[in-house]
């Protein structure tokens, strides 16, 4: 094809993908105009339809893969071409973690190549999720969003990213719906009845918590499966019945009730034991978040604050970070921020039962608490940051850098929000010693990163 040539919209062209945008979609370039090309991989060949032939980059529907990357091999679950919860399981996993390390390469261009280590990647990366929630659907489905349409359900009767036992569980409860002939509630009309099944399994305790949610109270037989499921799988700790009565997606609980069993199953991360109930947010790969327990750490020793470091933990949630960083440093000084309060409420209460000391937790926004914190814990030495999806307001990256702390660990999500922060950051007297991507969701283009960031000497 001629490079001064017009793209039209819906034209079709065979593309070489050779790289990567910053989320992770593939890119193919011709002369000097780039095609963005959702769920493509450096090494394929497609043949797409121009979508956005006016946009730079373009961007382009894969009709075809004309041919394949190496990388790529036959995915193993069965629902993966249709199924909207993976993008990459049809990619070597070796080749996956390779591509999540070119990601989060691009995104932090101004950091030295010497300053990136290698990405720490699991075992078996199959099985790791410790919940998952799905949707009620038209025939009574039970199962996950389609991709590229969200409003659809693809049925999952075997998904390789929780246990054999929760799949087990989740087609058992199909099972008894279809044979009690429960509605399914639709969004469109506002009627029928089952909406969610969600499950949790603490991976160290094998515990298992079913929450059941419904419009209302009218979905039939619901305290018998209770009893049922608990004696056909003794692992079910835990069995809601959930009543959410709103219009849209999300899960809002009007009641709950606790059917059988206890109100929360356990889980072990980094040897603290943690209670999950049916809103505790909790890290979703048990084995990873004990990983990252292990890079915040190392990177915290290797700068080497003393027995006594002062540590802030900032979106604490239920205190990962500040109940690992207690244990491992009993001499440490800890106080954690975060908005949810129950999250907080969690946090004290797992700090009381694994009996560690020299933690507090506060309730509250951080870009309004920080004063507060520092009054109550004093100059921390540590900020360990672990914001939502967004990363850090201008504000709080202000604050942070007036607080001057000797390190700061950013843990993130997003490598886009972290790329723009640590501009803010090094541009107000940091510099970034360290990048560490570690990979909490095998088969999805995500990657966490921690990064830590030491106060550069004048
Ligand atoms: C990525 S999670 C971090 C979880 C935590 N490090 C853990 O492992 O449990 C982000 C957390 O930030 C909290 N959050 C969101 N906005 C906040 C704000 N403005 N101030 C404090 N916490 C906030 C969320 O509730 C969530 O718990």
């Amino acid at each position: 094809m001629n490079d001064s040539h017009t793209w039209r919209k819906g034209e079709e062209l065979s593309l070489e993908v050779t790289d990567l945008n910053a989320e992770g979609e593939g890119i193919a370039r011709v002369g000097d105009r780039e095609v963005e090309l959702p769920l493509t991989i450096p090494g394929d060949r497609v043949r797409a339809r121009l979508l956005k032939p006016g946009r730079q980059p373009a961007r382009a529907a894969v009709l075809e893969r004309e041919a394949p990357s190496p990388a790529r091999l036959p995915a193993l679950c069965p629902h993966y071409e249709l199924c909207g919860g993976c993008a990459w399981q049809d990619v070597d996993y070796p080749a996956q973690l390779q591509l999540k390390e070119r990601i989060v390469r691009a995104n932090l261009t101004e950091v030295p190549a010497e300053r990136f280590r290698p990405i720490l990647g699991m075992e078996t990366p199959w099985f790791y999720r410790n919940k998952m929630e799905y949707t009620f659907g038209p025939d009574l489905t039970l199962g996950l969003h389609r991709r590229g349409r969200y409003w659809d359900l693809v049925d999952i009767l075997d998904c390789r990213l929780q246990s054999p036992l929760a799949n087990e569980i989740r087609n058992a409860v199909r099972d008894y719906g279809r044979a009690r002939a429960w509605e399914p509630y639709l969004k469109r009309t506002h009627l029928g009845e089952a909406r969610n099944l969600v499950i949790r399994e603490g991976k160290r305790t094998g515990e298992v918590l079913l929450n059941l949610v419904s419009r209302s109270d009218a979905l039939p037989g619901v305290p018998e499966l209770a009893q049922e499921i608990r004696a056909r799988y003794p692992a079910v700790a835990s069995f809601y019945w959930t009543i959410s009565p709103e219009k849209g997606d999300a899960i809002k609980a009007h009641r709950e009730t606790l059917l059988a069993g206890k109100p929360q199953i356990r889980e072990i991360l980094d040897g603290i034991e943690f209670l999950i109930g049916t809103k505790t947010f909790f890290q979703t790969n048990t084995i990873q978040a004990e990983r990252l327990c292990e890079v915040v750490a190392g990177l915290r020793e290797e700068a080497g604050h003393g027995p006594r470091p002062v540590v802030l933990d900032l979106y604490c949630g239920v205190g990962t970070f500040a109940l690992s960083t207690a244990r491992r440093c009993p001499g440490a000084r800890i106080f954690g921020v975060e908005l949810v309060e129950e999250s907080v409420a969690a946090a004290q209460e797992n700090a009381r039962r694994n009996a560690i000391e020299g933690v507090e937790f506060l309730a509250g926004d951080v870009g309004k608490r920080l004063p507060e914190a520092i009054r109550a814990v004093g100059q921390p030495d540590v900020v360990i940051v672990d914001p939502p999806r967004a990363g850090l307001s201008p504000d709080v990256s202000r604050d942070l850098a007036a607080l001057a702390p000797a390190q700061i660990l950013y843990i993130s999500c997003n490598p886009v929000a972290l790329a723009r922060d640590l501009a803010v950051l090094t541009s107000v007297g940091y510099e970034v010693v360290a990048v560490q991507p570690v990979d909490m969701f095998p088969h999805t283009r995500h990657v966490e990163t921690v990064v830590s960031l030491s106060r550069r000497r004048e």
